[in-house]
């Protein structure tokens, strides 16, 4: 069985609708071979890192960066996990309420220096709210998954 950790901030309703439609996805029923789990930023650790096979990173997009939270989960998990997971696939989800490309550049920024490998370009929610969104999100969830389960990312 392999492992797939999400870690975002659920700073509102509307961002923990999207983290649960990621784990929805990530857990869709065609995937059997994938054991998901959805982490706050705030109480995730080094070792969900260690004993994931992938990652996605959900945030906010908060005074043109990453938010706090997000931040922080990085700079807790950035020296123990340096040179120990070097190659984990990961993807970016980041939700906006104007362009996203900030937090997605901070967030990349960071991610560079863990030497992770991207499976795909960040899936950037921005501007209102709209009922698309969770869709979107649980899409990004099933494609890593499925990904992971096939060997593909
Ligand atoms: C302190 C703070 C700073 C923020 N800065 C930005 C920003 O720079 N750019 C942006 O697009 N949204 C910014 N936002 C809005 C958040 O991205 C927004 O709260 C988030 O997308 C969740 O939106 P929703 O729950 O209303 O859908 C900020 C929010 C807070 C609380």
């Amino acid at each position: 069985m392999k492992r797939l950790l999400i870690v975002a901030n659920l700073p509102s309703a509307n961002t923990q609708t999207l983290a649960q439609a990621v784990l929805t996805g990530a857990r869709h029923p065609e995937v059997s071979g994938v054991q998901s789990t959805l982490r706050d930023a705030l109480d995730a650790t080094a070792e969900d890192v260690f004993d994931a096979d992938a990652i996605i990173l959900g945030t906010t997009e908060n005074f043109g960066l990453l938010s706090g939270r997000l931040k922080d989960f990085l700079e807790r998990i950035y020296y123990p996990c340096l040179e120990r997971t070097e190659g984990k696939p990961w993807a970016l989800y980041v939700r906006a309420g104007n362009d996203g490309e900030g937090a997605v550049r901070s967030v990349e920024r960071i991610v560079t220096g863990l030497c992770w490998r991207a499976t795909q370009p960040a899936l950037v929610l921005s501007g209102e709210w709209r009922d698309g969104f969770p869709d979107q999100a649980k899409e990004l969830g099933m494609t890593i998954a499925a990904g992971l389960e096939l060997g593909s990312i």
